[in-house]
């Protein structure tokens, strides 16, 4: 997959490409990506990439000239998803993450000041997201995340496919709570199961406590998805469903 990342604040996106499983997708040619500044394809000699808005009021506007010419030059097949990261898009989800990772050519558009030309929306951007209902002071942070959230599902990058595929979310559920040594800390118990060596056991008890943690603290999230009799039993019966 390739990325290419339209920013006015590279400096804010590079070091964390630099780092982690970011830096190892992009060491083993899992993903490639390019940070480019959206100053490079100003046309007046000021560099200038925002301009004030037709009928006045607070805040620039990114100019439509940079916008276009810098998806012209990046996008040459023509077959690029181009994003635009902001407040109003879509929410950022595990599957929309997951779809996006099947993508070979992203160009990515992070926002700042008022917004974007109307018609850069309209004529290049094909989908728009949102990493959540609050507003950033640019769209870099955001394609941050989505950098992050889509380079830990490329194969190879976590090393164990597994583990991706046990997240949070994978299957519309939270992830089970997780304990490591000692098995007694301060008097608190890691739950007997897990050391019983049971396979079949164990994944029974990660099954029930992650529905368990999802109806505690996410319980939006069981709305969309079609529960077993015994899974509404598990939650039903006072002792596990709190
Ligand atoms: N730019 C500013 N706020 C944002 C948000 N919440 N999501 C994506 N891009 C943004």
């Amino acid at each position: 997959m390739k990325l290419d990342v339209l920013a006015l604040f590279p400096e804010i996106i590079i070091p964390a490409l630099q780092t982690g499983i970011l830096k190892r997708i992009q060491d083993i040619g899992g993903l490639t990506i390019n940070v480019y500044n959206l100053r490079d394809w100003a046309t007046d000699r000021h560099k200038s990439v925002d301009d004030y808005p037709y009928g006045g009021g607070a805040g620039m506007i990114l100019k439509p000239e940079p916008l276009f010419a810098a998806v012209k030059t990046l996008n040459t097949t023509s077959d690029a998803n181009v994003v635009f990261l902001t407040p109003q898009g879509s929410p950022l989800t595990q599957s929309l993450v997951e779809a996006m990772s099947l993508e070979t050519h992203i160009i990515l558009i992070c926002g700042r000041y008022k917004g974007i030309d109307e018609r850069v929306r309209q004529q290049i951007v094909t989908t728009e997201i949102s990493i959540g209902d609050y507003v950033l002071s640019g769209g870099e942070i955001a394609a941050l995340v989505l950098i992050d959230a889509i380079g830990r599902v490329l194969p190879g990058a976590l090393g164990d496919f597994e583990s991706a595929h046990e997240d949070s979310f994978s299957q519309d559920l939270l992830d089970h709570p997780h304990y490591t040594r000692p098995a007694v800390y301060e008097g608190m118990e890691v739950p007997q199961v897990l050391l019983s060596g049971h396979h079949e056991n164990i994944k029974k008890w990660r099954q029930v406590e992650a529905l368990k943690r999802t109806a505690q603290c996410r319980p939006d999230l069981l709305q969309n998805l079609e529960l077993s009799d015994e899974e509404l039993n598990i939650l039903n019966t006072p002792k596990n469903g709190s």
